[in-house]
């Protein structure tokens, strides 16, 4: 497995490799989703890059990127464990070298604005920028991405559409624990009796989903109610929930045939994202 930091050094490789690679990028602290998109990686190319940068254009609060976990060994272990071919590991000056205020930012205007980015003004942006970065340098054929952070997905999929990538995207669903929560580098966050409660976010957004007659707009609202007042109890502090048609991520419409439930809460402090997807049945 080559370790690669600097983008001189990239370049030359890339040069030999065309663009024959599959790239995965993280932000480190590899955990078994990470492992199921190598897993997927390993089937589809012969090359599997991995990068790791904790990209701090993407992060809302400096505390929120000081306080992401970081793991470099036992990540690099788990990789090479794992037949990873490529880890590019740059540092912020390397990826950022004129300061992070003046860099040229991509923005997908289509979702830039909504959902997480609400919340999160400078996420979205922070992450096409920097796919953007990784594409030019990589040329990969395939990337691949986890379905747990949905919106994340979307913009990658139409910044490869509208700004004309030759690479395809590829999708996987979101590794769970035996518990149901959705694997993230943010659980390392929680302690026991939190990660306990966290196991409610995906109990409560099945239950959700069962309930759901999505023509039925006046029943949604009052399911919806329910719902959040079960996460109350639970002293989980509901910041989003939404349902959206999951091929625009508008709101569901007549023509609607996919929908995804889409959920941001904070147990204490820690953000957890998740989401569901949903058939909608026509009456
Ligand atoms: O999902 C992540 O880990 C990050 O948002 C990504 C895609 C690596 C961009 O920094």
């Amino acid at each position: 497995m080559k370790i690669i930091k600097k983008i001189k050094k990239l370049i030359k490789i890339i040069k030999k490799i065309k663009n024959n690679s599959t790239l995965i990028p993280t932000m480190g602290n590899i955990h078994n989703g990470h492992l199921e998109l190598i897993k997927q990686s390993n089937l589809l190319s012969k090359i599997t890059i991995v990068s790791i940068f904790i990209n701090k254009l993407q992060f809302n609060s400096l505390k929120d990127y000081l306080n992401y976990p970081k793991t470099i060994k036992k990540d690099l272990k788990k990789l090479k464990k794992n037949k990873v071919n490529i880890v590019f590991i740059p540092n912020q000056k390397e990826m950022f070298p004129n300061g992070l205020y003046k860099h040229t930012i991509v923005s997908v205007k289509k979702t830039s604005t909504i959902l997480e980015n609400i919340n999160r003004p400078k996420y979205l942006n922070g992450v096409s920028t920097i796919i953007c970065k990784l594409f030019n340098l990589i040329k990969p054929k395939y990337a691949i991405f986890g379905e747990k952070d949905f919106q994340q997905l979307y913009i990658i999929k139409t910044l490869v559409k509208e700004l004309n990538y030759n690479i395809k995207i590829i999708s996987i669903p979101t590794k769970r624990n035996k518990n149901g929560l959705a694997i993230s580098s943010r659980n390392n966050l929680l302690n026991s009796k939190n990660k306990n409660i966290a196991k409610y976010i995906y109990k409560y957004l099945l239950q959700f989903k069962k309930k759901i007659i999505f023509q039925d707009y006046k029943n949604i609202k009052k399911i919806k109610k329910n719902i959040l007042k079960k996460f109350i109890k639970k002293k989980i502090n509901v910041e989003s929930l939404k349902i959206r048609d999951s091929k625009n991520l508008k709101k569901i419409g007549k023509k609607s045939k996919k929908a995804i439930i889409l959920i941001s809460v904070f147990i204490e402090k820690i953000r957890l994202i998740d989401n569901i997807k949903v058939n909608i049945k026509k009456k």
